[in-house]
């Protein structure tokens, strides 16, 4: 932990459902010797419930704003950090760019489904069914891709693609 790197800006990963963020963004942190800060998982704790219990009992437009008020958050207080953020984050936060360096972790959506399992499914309130979250997934990537510094390939093993990661951030 605490390298020289400790207080240099933040990496925000960005994707959707699926693509690895949270992996690649632990193994990230390991290899570069910072902190893992999942969006997700802090405004769980922050509410004392789960995501898909927030969704249901407050409804989605709540849960868009606690990610406002966590890339608030983020902006303004966390420096030095691996973040990931939940897959509809780039789509309320306008400029996740105050946050950090933005990569992208984009997968085909094919694998995206044959990634996430019923039982991964059914905590993620937007997995409705495919149709209507592959509709999701094609209106999201321009989004994606306008917010992000940096795209990598993700359908690869996670240490490669944190291979990658380091070697495009070290270049720019
Ligand atoms: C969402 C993705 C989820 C979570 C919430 C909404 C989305 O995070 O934030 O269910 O809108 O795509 P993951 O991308 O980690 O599954």
């Amino acid at each position: 932990m605490a390298t020289s790197s400790a207080c240099a800006d933040n990496i925000v990963l960005i994707g959707f459902m699926g693509a690895g963020k949270s992996s690649v963004g632990r193994e990230l942190a390991r290899r570069t010797g910072r902190f893992f800060l999942d969006a997700d998982a802090l405004i769980e704790t922050a509410q004392g419930e789960a995501i898909h219990a927030i969704f249901d009992e407050r409804g989605e437009e709540y849960f868009r704003e606690l990610e406002r008020e966590s890339a608030r958050w983020m902006a303004e207080c966390v420096r030095g950090s691996i973040i990931s953020t939940g897959g509809g984050m780039p789509t309320v936060v306008e400029r996740l760019r105050d946050i950090g360096t933005v990569v992208y972790l984009q997968l085909p959506f094919e694998k995206i489904l044959r990634r996430i399992s019923a039982d991964e499914r059914s905590k993620r309130p937007l997995f409705h069914n495919a149709a209507e979250t592959k509709r999701l997934y094609a209106e999201r990537q321009s989004i994606y891709e306008k917010q992000a510094h940096i795209t990598i390939d993700a359908d690869r093993p996670v240490e490669a693609i944190v291979e990658e990661i380091i070697q495009k951030l070290s270049a720019s």
